[in-house]
C-alpha cells in the first residue's frame, strides 16, 4: 500500500518536521469538537500521536480511546510517547475497522481525511462503527485551499485531497449522515456530521 510506506518513510522526523506545532491551533480545534467526558473515541490517521494529549484531556479519565492508522511505524511513535494505558492503538484502515458496529461515541479525523483513497467508502465505515447519535468530526488545524497545494506539490500525495463542500456534504448524506455542517475558514477546516437516532 503506497500511503503506508509513504508514511511510515516520514515516521522517525515526522514530529520534528511535518506536525502541527501550535499547541494554541490544537487546542482551539479540540475545544471546537465539543466532546463529552466519559467518551469512547476512534481517532483515525492518529499517526504519531500528535492530537491523541487533546482528545485524551477533553474525554478525560472515564473515557476511552482508540487510535488506529494504517502505518505501523507512525503508531510505533505514538506508543512510545507513553499514553498506552489510556489509548489502544489498532493498525488499520479505515475502509475496514477491526472493531464490531456501534461503539464509538464520536470518530476523529484529525489531518487524515485528505488521504482516505475511497471517501465514500471510508464514510459507511465510519457509520457503522459510530452508536446512534455518534458524530463524525474531520478537522485540521489549515484552511482546505492550503493543504490542497501542499498535497498538490508532493507526487505521491497529489491526489490526496480534500474534495469541495458540496461533494462532501452529498457523501456524508449518501453514508446516511444528517447535521452536516461545514466550516472552512483561512487557518483551520472543520466538518461535523452525525448518525441519526434510529427510531
Ligand atoms: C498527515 S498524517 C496525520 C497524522 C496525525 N493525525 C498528525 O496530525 O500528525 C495522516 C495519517 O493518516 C494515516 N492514514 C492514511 N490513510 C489511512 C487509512 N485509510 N486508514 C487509517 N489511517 C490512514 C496515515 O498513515 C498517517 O499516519
Amino acid at each position: 500500500m503506497v500511503i503506508r510506506a509513504y508514511f511510515n518513510q516520514r515516521a522517525d522526523t515526522w514530529d520534528e518536521l511535518i506536525a502541527e506545532k501550535d499547541t494554541g491551533k490544537l487546542e482551539r480545534m479540540v475545544k471546537r469538537l465539543d466532546l463529552e467526558p466519559g467518551s469512547t473515541l476512534l481517532d483515525v490517521g492518529t499517526g504519531t500521536g500528535v492530537f491523541l494529549p487533546y482528545l485524551l484531556a477533553k474525554i478525560g479519565a472515564k473515557g476511552r480511546m482508540v487510535g488506529l492508522d494504517v502505518a505501523d511505524l507512525m503508531l510505533q511513535q505514538a506508543c512510545r510517547k507513553g499514553f498506552r494505558g489510556e489509548a489502544q492503538y489498532i493498525c488499520g484502515d479505515i475502509m475496514a475497522v477491526p472493531c464490531p458496529g456501534a461503539m464509538f461515541d464520536a470518530v476523529v479525523c484529525y489531518s487524515s481525511f485528505p488521504h482516505f483513497q475511497d471517501k465514500p467508502r471510508a464514510f459507511r465505515e465510519v457509520h457503522r462503527v459510530l452508536k446512534d447519535g455518534g458524530r463524525l468530526l474531520i478537522c485540521h488545524t489549515a484552511g482546505r485551499a492550503h493543504i490542497n497545494e501542499i498535497h498538490a506539490g508532493k507526487p505521491v500525495v497529489s491526489h490526496d485531497l480534500i474534495p469541495d463542500a458540496d461533494e462532501v456534504r452529498k457523501m456524508l448524506f449518501a453514508a446516511g449522515f444528517n447535521e452536516i455542517r461545514i466550516e472552512d475558514g483561512p487557518e483551520d477546516y472543520l466538518v461535523s456530521s452525525r448518525k441519526p437516532v434510529q427510531d
